[in-house]
Order: C-alpha cells, then sequence, then structure tokens
C-alpha cells in the first residue's frame, strides 16, 4: 500500500512527530494518523514492525490528546475509535449487500477431477486457469467500506443477514479503517474474510485460562468466533484477533473512471487489496493451469498445513477469470465456480469407557475420559480432560456414550459432544467423587468456581505434583529430571518437596536400577545448572495459583529480590499491569504464609537464585545495551528463545522485524525475506550462528 518512496517519508515523519507536532492543530492530528496506520500496517499486515512500543504510544497518545481538545476534528477512520468505550448491548441483525455463500467441498483427486470436469462443460471451455489459497478455519465475516471509511462489519449471519459487529471488527489490528478506494472511484465495496487466532495467541490465552483454573476454550476457531460476540470490545481488543480476507461480492464505481485492471482475476484481485494494506492471502496464492498441478500443490500443502501461523482445514480452489466465473453462476448454497478441498479430518468418534480424577498441584481434581484409543490427525487419542464438573453436565456426558473427539492442529483433544441419537440406555451417570482420591480427605468446590479441590496442602498428589511442575522445561528447565524420576524419587522418600531436588541422596539413587553413573550426573548437572535460571522461572515455578508465565515475569521484574514480595500488600500488586484482585489475592496469601517462605529460604540456602539479576545489574554493563537482534531461518547451534535470552541477558533487545532500527541479523539455514531486505537496507550486520556466539562471548 505505501510505495518505498513513501514508507521512508513516513518512518522520518514518525521520528519527527516524536520531537514535536505541528502548531496547527488539523495538519498535526492528520500526520499523527498517518503515521499511526502506516506504522499499524507495518506491525499487523508485514510482520515489521518500525516503532518501539513507547514510541509508538507515544504518538498514539499525543493524537488522542489533540483529539480530546479539538472534538469536532475526530473521524471514524481515526486510529483512535478503535478502541471502543462502552458495552455494546446487544449486536443489530443488518442484511448482507450479497448473500454470504457457503463452498462445496471435495476430500480427493478423484472429487477434484470431477469438479474441473464440470467448470469446463459450464463455462465452454478445454482449460482453466485456477488460483489456490488456504481455507482458513475461523469465523467468517463481511466489511463495507464507503468512500474508503469501514462502515460496517458483520458475522455470516444465516447468510442473508447478519449481526453487526463493527465495533469488535474495527479491534482487529490488521484491518484498515480507511483505504484509497476512491481513487479508482469505487464508492462502495463489500468484502469477505475470515476472522482468525494465530496459534501461538491461542495457547498463550489458553494457558493463562488454565493459570486462572479455567477451562481452556476448544480450538482457535470457536475462540475466534466466540470473541466476536464478546460485547466488551476492550475484551475483543486484548484477545488480539487476526483477519485474512479473501473475496469482493460487490462493489459500486463512480462514471468515468476505469476498472483497476486487476480486477479482472480473483488472483488479480486479492493483490490488489493487498496494496490497498488489506490483509489478504496475496502472498500463499498459487495460479495453475491444469487441474493436475492444483492436485499435486493440495497434497504437498496438506503435508505442511501445521507450519502455517493459523489453523487451516483445507484449501479453496477458485476460477481466476472473474468473466468465467460470472458465466458459471451460483446456485443457492456455494458458488459454481469455487470448491473446497478439505483435509483429513482431525474428528474421530470413539466409546467413553471410564472417567478418572486426577488431583492437580493446585489441589484441582479434574476429570479425565479414557476412551477407547483412536487415530486422529498422526496421534492417538485415548486419554481426555473433561476440566470439571460443569463441562461434563452441560455435554451431558455418559460412561458408554459414542463421543465425537476433535483435535486441531497443536491443540489437545476435546470431546465435541456425545452422539445421543446412539445411545441404548444402557449409558451410566458419571459420579464425581466426594473425598480426594488421593489423600481421602473430603473434597471442596468454592464458590464461584468450577473445580473441585482437595484443600489438604500435603496431599501427595499436589505435592508430586508442585514439584514436576517446579522441574519443568518452562520453570526450572530440569530436563532430566522427567514426571516419571519425580514419581519414583517420591515414592521411595528419596524426594519431599521442592527444596528436597537440591539434597538428593545421589548414592540411594546409584543403587536403584536403571541409574547409570551417566545419567547421575546427568541429573546433577542439570539440577546444579537450574540454580542460576532468571527469577521469573522460579517465581513461575512455584505455581502460585492465577500466575502464568507472563505473569511471572510482571512480578520478577517488579522487584530486586522474590522476599520484596514478603512486603507487598494487595494493593500494591493491584498497580502492577494486567494484576487483578483474584491475582493480588492468591499472590499477597502465598508471600505471607510462613511454609512457603520456609521454602524459599531452604532454595536460598541451597544456592537457587532468587535475585532479579536484570535490575541488579545496570543496563550499561551488558554488553550489547543499546544494540537489537533479530534471527531468522533454522537454527541448528541453539533455540531461539535461548538465544533471545543470551541477548536480553546482556542488555540487547529482540525486534520483530528487519528495519532499519535492526543493528543484527543472525541467519540460520534456509533464511529468507528477512535476509534479503537486511542485505537491502545495508545497514544491518548479517551473522552466522557462529558468529552470534563469538559476540556474545566477547561482550
Ligand atoms: S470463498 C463466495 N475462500 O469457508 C465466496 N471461503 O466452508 C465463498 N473460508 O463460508 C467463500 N477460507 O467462511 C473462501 N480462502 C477462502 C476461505 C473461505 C475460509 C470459509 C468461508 C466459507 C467457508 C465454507
Amino acid at each position: 500500500m505505501y510505495a518505498s518512496k513513501d514508507e521512508q517519508y513516513l518512518y522520518k515523519q514518525a521520528k519527527t512527530l516524536l520531537e514535536k507536532t505541528s502548531a496547527n492543530a488539523e495538519d498535526a492530528i492528520q500526520q499523527l494518523r498517518d503515521v499511526i496506520n502506516y506504522a499499524d500496517w507495518k506491525y499487523y499486515v508485514q510482520s515489521e514492525p518500525v516503532l518501539a512500543d513507547v514510541e509508538y504510544d507515544t504518538l498514539f497518545k499525543k493524537l488522542k490528546h489533540l483529539e480530546e481538545q479539538y472534538p469536532e476534528q475526530v473521524t471514524a477512520d481515526s486510529p483512535t475509535q478503535r478502541v471502543a468505550m462502552g458495552l455494546s448491548e446487544k449486536f443489530p441483525a443488518v442484511s448482507h449487500l450479497v448473500p454470504m455463500l457457503s463452498l462445496d467441498n471435495t476430500y480427493n483427486a478423484e472429487d477434484l477431477l470431477d469438479w474441473d470436469r464440470k467448470c469446463r462443460e459450464l463455462a465452454g471451455v478445454d482449460t482453466i486457469e485456477y488460483c489456490v489459497e488456504p481455507k482458513y478455519d475461523g469465523a467468517s465475516i463481511s466489511l463495507v467500506y464507503e468512500d474508503g471509511i469501514l462502515k460496517r462489519g458483520a458475522t455470516r449471519g444465516d447468510g442473508v443477514m447478519g449481526e453487526e459487529i463493527t465495533t469488535n471488527i474495527k479491534q482487529i489490528r490488521s484491518l484498515p479503517l480507511s483505504v484509497a478506494t476512491k481513487k479508482s472511484g469505487i464508492t462502495q465495496i463489500e468484502i469477505r474474510g475470515e476472522v482468525v487466532i494465530h496459534k501461538d495467541v491461542f495457547a498463550a490465552y489458553n494457558a493463562q485460562r488454565a493459570a486462572e483454573g479455567l477451562a481452556p476454550l476448544a480450538n482457535p476457531r470457536n475462540a475466534a468466533s466466540g470473541t466476536l460476540r464478546i460485547l466488551d470490545p476492550k475484551e475483543v481488543s486484548k484477545r488480539k484477533l487476526s483477519a485474512i480476507l479473501y473475496h469482493i461480492s460487490y462493489y459500486t464505481q463512480e462514471q468515468g473512471h476505469k476498472l483497476p485492471e486487476a480486477l479482472q482475476t480473483h488472483y488479480g484481485s486479492l493483490q490488489w487489496l493487498y496494496q490497498l494494506g488489506f490483509p489478504t492471502p496475496a502472498k500463499e496464492m498459487k495460479v495453475f493451469r491444469h487441474i493436475d498441478e492444483v492436485i499435486k500443490f493440495c497434497d504437498e500443502f496438506e503435508q505442511h498445513r501445521d507450519d502455517l501461523p493459523f489453523e487451516v482445514d483445507g484449501l479453496v480452489i477458485k476460477v481466476n477469470s472473474f468473466e468465467l466465473q460470472d458465466r458459471m453462476g451460483m446456485t443457492s448454497h456455494h458458488p459454481r465456480w469455487a470448491v473446497a478441498y478439505k483435509f483429513k479430518a482431525r474428528q474421530a468418534t470413539s466409546k467413553l469407557r471410564k472417567v478418572e480424577f486426577q488431583v492437580g498441584r493446585t489441589g484441582s481434581v479434574t476429570p479425565v475420559a479414557k476412551i477407547d484409543p483412536v487415530p486422529i490427525g498422526g496421534v492417538t487419542v485415548t486419554s481426555i480432560s473433561l476440566f470439571n464438573e460443569d463441562v461434563v453436565r452441560e455435554k451431558d456426558l455418559h460412561i458408554g456414550d459414542t463421543v465425537l473427539v476433535e483435535r486441531a492442529g497443536d491443540v489437545i483433544p476435546y470431546i465435541v459432544k456425545p452422539l445421543a441419537e446412539l445411545r441404548t440406555g444402557e449409558e451410566e451417570k458419571i459420579v464425581f467423587p466426594t473425598h480426594c482420591p488421593v489423600c481421602n480427605e473430603p473434597l471442596e468446590r468454592p464458590e464461584e468456581e468450577a473445580v473441585w479441590r482437595c484443600i489438604n496442602i500435603s496431599c501427595p498428589a499436589q505435592v508430586v505434583e508442585r514439584i514436576i511442575h517446579f522441574a519443568s522445561k518452562d520453570a526450572m528447565d530440569i530436563r532430566s529430571m522427567g514426571d516419571a524420576n519425580v514419581r519414583k524419587f517420591y515414592e521411595l522418600g528419596l524426594l519431599k518437596d521442592i527444596p528436597g531436588i537440591y539434597h538428593i541422596d545421589w548414592d540411594e539413587v546409584r543403587k536403584l536400577g536403571g541409574f547409570g553413573e551417566k545419567s547421575v550426573t546427568n541429573l546433577q548437572t542439570a539440577i546444579e545448572n537450574s540454580k542460576q535460571q532468571p527469577l521469573n522461572r522460579v517465581i513461575y515455578g512455584l505455581g502460585i495459583r492465577h500466575v502464568g508465565e507472563t505473569m511471572a515475569k510482571t512480578l520478577a521484574n517488579a522487584v530486586s529480590h522474590i522476599k520484596d514480595l514478603y512486603d507487598w500488600d494487595e494493593e500494591k500488586l493491584v498497580s502492577l499491569e494486567d494484576v487483578g484482585p483474584k491475582v493480588a489475592a492468591t499472590v499477597a496469601h502465598f508471600f505471607h504464609t510462613h511454609e512457603n517462605r520456609h521454602m524459599l529460604d531452604m532454595l536460598e540456602a541451597s544456592g537457587v537464585n532468587l535475585a532479579n539479576q536484570k535490575k541488579n545489574t545496570p543496563q550499561t554493563e551488558g554488553g550489547l545495551s543499546g544494540k537489537t537482534f533479530l534471527f531468522t531461518g533454522t537454527l541448528n547451534r541453539f533455540k531461539r528463545s535461548e538465544a533471545e535470552e543470551m541477548v536480553e541477558e546482556k542488555g540487547g533487545a529482540i525486534l520483530g522485524g528487519v528495519s532499519s532500527k535492526l543493528n543484527y541479523l543472525v541467519v540460520g539455514e534456509d533464511a529468507g525475506s528477512k535476509l534479503e531486505k537486511a542485505k537491502k537496507l545495508g545497514t544491518v550486520a548479517i551473522l552466522t550462528e557462529d558468529e552470534f556466539l563469538d559476540l556474545i562471548k566477547g561482550s
């Protein structure tokens, strides 16, 4: 959407505006909007941030401040208008300009050959050019822009009428609020697409829910469509939705304008939209002249379906020429010029045989369904968490039910529903225990919570789970320890609690079968190394309720030493970003409890780092202070997260993309566009993995 000349200008303009804004408010407002829109496009559509977060926030605040002073200057497409104030009461119904149709499905090469034959017959031609693009698994939306301004966003609804969700749509930062369609005389345009959630964002969101004791959302698709219907736009904004647009369903053009040439083919139309600043599959889509090539591509693509950042459930094949599309027309259900090629289902049915109850590290008792083994998406599923009693009741599950199981991508498997029509009458109710299945103490279900808990903190199940969590990869990363060893050591009395990890009697371990000298040494080294883990990992490892990895970082960054938290009351904790009253209460309670303080004393005495080393080492001492890094390609010498930690430890920063702010690009195997871009810029030092390690050593 921006020529490179404009980009340079806007980047410079952003830097100037950080220093001073124009004396004329109207000009200043326009300039600020231009650079903010540009920064949003770079960040959300191109994944190449050009401004640091603080710089962006400063510009945003300046714009907001000016608009408050000059309210008559506020327009619907100002970036400030993404941030909605009030809650919606409900979503009004709107009719789509053109009905939103579905797609016909194909599942194999034969179906595709059939479809191609029908297409050629209908169009009356021998060969057809096809365009192939991913089929995104999210919630479909329809957007209307008038005179270049986003006027309306709607859900699909029944295809004819949808729900008007404009305010929520504006929370999707990759969608432009205004575009330069007027240049082509286009006065009104309706565009279709899919709202999706990045798999990473989804996983992080579910991890946070789990830390809060909430049932995770089933899959990114449900998360996206559920989020679009949340009545509080601020909450929608937090969920970081993305969108991809794949179809122009309608437009009107003023007389006297020529139609952009691109608008003769589907391929051209999505490239044109991309140029205007819309997120489209412009980079992923492919054009083929023969169905055999389409089939080959479908096959290959399916092997790599998990490489995309979003969930895809197939590919969509579309006749490229709009003229041919018009000739072929639609049925009342789907266009005849497009078809979905569905990937192998990640759903299967199985029998629910029994439900077991597992006690977690916070005492929560989780029902786990044991089903007949069934392969789904390359793994055999036998066990599925049912999260809590409410989920079991809502789904009306019974022992003996045939259940529909889904496993999407990296997402954990879950039971979609029982197939009630297959019941024989022999199915049995699922009975929840009244006492802990491990220590036999009575269970409690605190008010407003969905889980039953064993409140005996010495319950062996909880103690073992707490040790496992402390040693886990994302906490202290004592890899060779593993769940099985923790359980074994605990059962044998070699390990009683978390500090006990640092006092294991190795002579006793050596006497156990299966522990050679090498595995003992490995374990000892891993335990020794864990003593130097940064404070956020220790805090995360303590397994405080509601404290996930992000919250642990927030807490660690706020103090110089973990014991500083002894003096923090709930009021002070709530002043931290994203800390609400619930988190504050559990954190304060944890650090005020005598047993926990004693445990921290023991850890400290064993040499475990409990200080925030970043805070205690002035940034300037880090040899890479002020330097920025980015990693690209497949790294063989170290993991990306490890390398990023090394940079941050030395005071350097990691950037999200190649820009003039980047100092070093570290390239692994098969580096692609980032490397090209860095070379073009000419200001970025390009390092191999070894050169990077040398730099770290030397700094
Ligand atoms: S084209 C007339 N393209 O799949 C245009 N749909 O199962 C019809 N979908 O309702 C839609 N990715 O919500 C199209 N690249 C893509 C798509 C796509 C996902 C969704 C869309 C549609 C559903 C049909």
